[in-house]
């Protein structure tokens, strides 16, 4: 494996940015083909620079106040990033750990953190000079492409698994005017076609294989530092999250060590990267318990949380590489504890699809294992917003009670 940041600057090299093959250490010209994985190995390529920068080189908000880590200048932005760390007392006691955060991506402008990786691959698109845009989606990433599309005036096409999509993420990709098919298959099936359609030059694909996407990503990494410190005057020691396709696992960890590489982040300061996934949906969590560097993919997969209903984790190579390195872990929870998360948030006001409550829930279950001490400052993201998903929101809410239009018989109502 090759995850070194700081090698010398290659021939390849356009202004100062690269691709390299975490695998075989191939490097290439960033802009000059449309290329997702590495020619000589097939290994998942990731954005190299000659100069990393520090805390002192970002300004403004959103994530371009990160575009000094950017491959591309700004680009089409609806302006993603730059979202709240809420604070939930009654849930950081309830678990028992120094401190609790609750990132929650859901309030970027289409309600999920993929915004922040559309800004800067719809900019590469446009950079290439690409024609139609592409995505596989278990429903997010095709709502954030059809609006980044949109924005940018170019064509999309999604590919979605039939009925196993969030009836809010359809209704995105939908009016924001992308060619939606549905897929008869899963998830997996669905980035099968869509990669081959990209390699035969059908389309520019934008899922997370696609390392220009990942490093908008890099920014939650980014702002959740700075956050913490401005917040409680230290860097958490842990950061939970729910794991799909684990491109976000990478791509925070690329941050750190993007910090770590430009000497402004001590390597014994990294946070700890905890993965999650639902239990009938769980090839990560089964590779980092077996310890292997690749994951099997698991052919059935089921859950309510449908945004990680995924058996085949394309940046697993990379996200596995990062729980290592970070220390950290994943683990698995049930469905039922997925829903009990998600009614804890809505509780504390912050309202989250079932994929983003897993985070919480995994949180409880290694606090409950004694995997994760009182002592800890812990972090959780959620990634995606409640009404992501109306069908499992009202699903786990109460009832609406049907009374008559008048006064008398509310009160009646209440007084049951
Ligand atoms: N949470 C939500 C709400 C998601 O939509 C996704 C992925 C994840 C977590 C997992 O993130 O893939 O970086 O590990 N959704 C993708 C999609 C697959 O198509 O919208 P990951």
């Amino acid at each position: 494996m090759n995850f070194d940041l700081s090698g010398p600057t290659p021939d390849a090299a356009d202004d100062g940015v690269w691709l390299a093959c975490i695998e075989c250490g191939h490097t290439l010209a960033p802009f000059d083909d449309v290329i997702y994985r590495c020619p000589e190995c097939g290994g998942l390529l990731e954005a190299r620079y000659d100069e990393y920068p520090t805390f002192a080189d970002f300004e403004g908000r959103g994530v371009w106040r990160y575009a000094a880590a950017m491959p591309v200048e700004r680009g089409v932005t609806i302006r993603e990033g730059d979202t709240p760390l809420y604070d939930v007392p009654r849930l950081e006691d309830e678990v028992g750990v120094r401190t609790l955060r609750i990132k929650h991506e859901g309030a970027n402008p289409t309600g999920s953190f993929k915004d922040r990786g559309m800004t800067v691959g719809v900019r590469v698109a446009r950079r290439l000079g690409v024609g139609r845009l592409a995505c596989a989606s278990t429903g997010n990433t095709s709502a954030a492409l059809a609006a980044y599309g949109a924005r940018a005036g170019m064509e999309t096409l999604v590919l979605l698994p039939a009925g196993k999509v969030a009836a809010g993420k359809v209704a995105q990709a939908s009016l924001h005017g992308a060619r939606i098919l549905e897929v008869d298959g899963n998830f997996d099936d669905c980035l099968d076609v869509v990669s081959e359609l990209a390699d035969r030059g059908e389309a520019y694909l934008l899922n997370s294989l696609n390392p220009f996407r990942l490093e908008g990503q890099k920014t939650i990494g980014l702002e959740i530092l700075e956050q913490a410190r401005d917040d409680y005057g230290r860097l958490p020691d842990r950061i939970v999250l729910p794991v799909g396709n684990a491109g976000n696992t990478a791509a925070i960890h690329k941050a750190f060590r993007e910090l770590v590489a430009a000497g402004e982040l001590d390597p014994d300061d990294v946070p700890t990267l905890t993965g999650v996934q639902a239990e009938d949906a769980a090839p990560f969590v089964e590779a980092v318990e077996e310890g292997r560097d690749r994951v099997r993919r698991w052919a059935d997969v089921e859950t309510r949380a449908t945004a990680i209903r995924i058996g085949d984790p394309v940046n697993a190579p990379k996200a596995l590489h990062a729980v290592r390195e970070t220390g950290g872990t994943a683990v698995a929870v049930s469905d039922e504890a997925i829903t009990a998360a998600q009614r804890d948030l809505a509780a504390a006001g912050v309202g989250v699809e079932p994929a983003s409550a897993a985070s919480v829930a995994g949180l409880r279950a290694l606090r409950e294992r004694g995997v994760v001490t009182d002592d800890e400052d812990v972090v959780c993201l959620t990634t995606g917003h409640l009404l992501k998903d109306p069908d499992a929101a009202a699903a786990a809410g109460g009832d609406p009670e049907p009374v008559p239009a008048d006064v008398a018989g509310v009160l009646a109502a209440l007084g049951d």
